[in-house]
């Protein structure tokens, strides 16, 4: 079974904690105006597939379950089989574990999705960590430009048969044209115009990311840290709702 593809806004709110109870509260509050929720290391290394099934019981929403998995291919499609029963909306491998490793996830997910039934996770590649610079590449004996490894990478994981990428704003017009209209680009490091940067430098606004062809946009602080989140994550909604209407139908056209 697929993953439907369809979510009310495109905007995965980050519940970046360690905490259930913080969890579970703001999943409750953004279960009207959030498109999915998206949990991290932080988050499961502290409470397993029971700590996401609470967050899944407080809204409904779909889970990006961001583990990043890395690991030889044996092992990440175990990971895989356990995490595809979770019945999450997307999670995440790493691209640098090598074309046999994503396909493995792949399969992995697939065929769990089959067995149990529940919906397919969509399998999604991160390329080079935004904290990587041309240095850090180098320092681990990789010679190329960031963006040409991003590329690298990006090429290898669609040939791998992932559904999507972890890029970062300004690397959204570029994949999209490399690796054409169907893979799905999930872009972090998002801000309206109305909030602080934070630590994020390369950002673009919600709408400027889907106009240059992002499919989810992930949104931390913005709208965990404002005061009404849910009235946070309804604003930017609001103020995308032309872009992705208009994808929308570009889409079903
Ligand atoms: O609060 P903020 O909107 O900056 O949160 C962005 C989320 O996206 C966090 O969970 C962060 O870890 C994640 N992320 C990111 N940049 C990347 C990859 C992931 O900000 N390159």
């Amino acid at each position: 079974m697929a993953a439907p593809r369809t979510l009310k806004t495109p905007i995965f709110t980050a519940l970046d904690t360690a905490e259930v109870s913080e969890a579970t509260g703001l999943a409750a509050k953004l279960a009207d105006s959030s498109g999915g929720l998206k949990l991290g290391l932080e988050f499961f290394c502290a409470h397993g597939p029971k700590g996401v099934k609470e967050v899944q019981s407080a809204s409904d929403l779909p889970i990006f379950l961001d583990l990043k998995l890395h690991d030889i291919p044996n092992t990440v499609a175990g990971a895989m089989r356990s995490v595809a029963q979770l019945g999450v909306f997307m999670t995440t491998v790493h691209a640098i574990g090598g074309q046999g490793m994503m396909e493995a996830a792949v399969k992995a997910a697939t065929d769990t999705a089959y067995e149990f039934p529940v919906q397919r996770p969509l399998v999604i590649a991160v390329t080079v960590l935004t904290s990587f610079d041309a240095n850090d590449l180098k320092s681990v004996g990789v010679g190329a430009a960031v963006t040409d490894q991003v590329r690298r990478l990006a090429g290898i994981a669609q040939r791998a048969g992932v559904d999507g990428i972890v890029c970062s704003p300004l690397e959204v017009a570029m994949l999209r044209q490399d690796l054409g209209p169907t893979i799905k680009l999930i872009t972090p490091g998002v801000r309206p115009t109305w909030s602080v940067a934070n630590d994020q430098k390369r950002i673009l606004t919600p709408s400027d990311a889907l106009a240059a062809g992002a499919d989810y946009l992930v949104i931390g602080r913005p709208i965990t840290a404002a005061a009404d989140p849910a009235a946070a994550a309804a604003r930017i909604a609001q103020e995308i709702a032309p872009v992705s209407s208009e994808k929308r139908v570009q889409a079903t056209a």
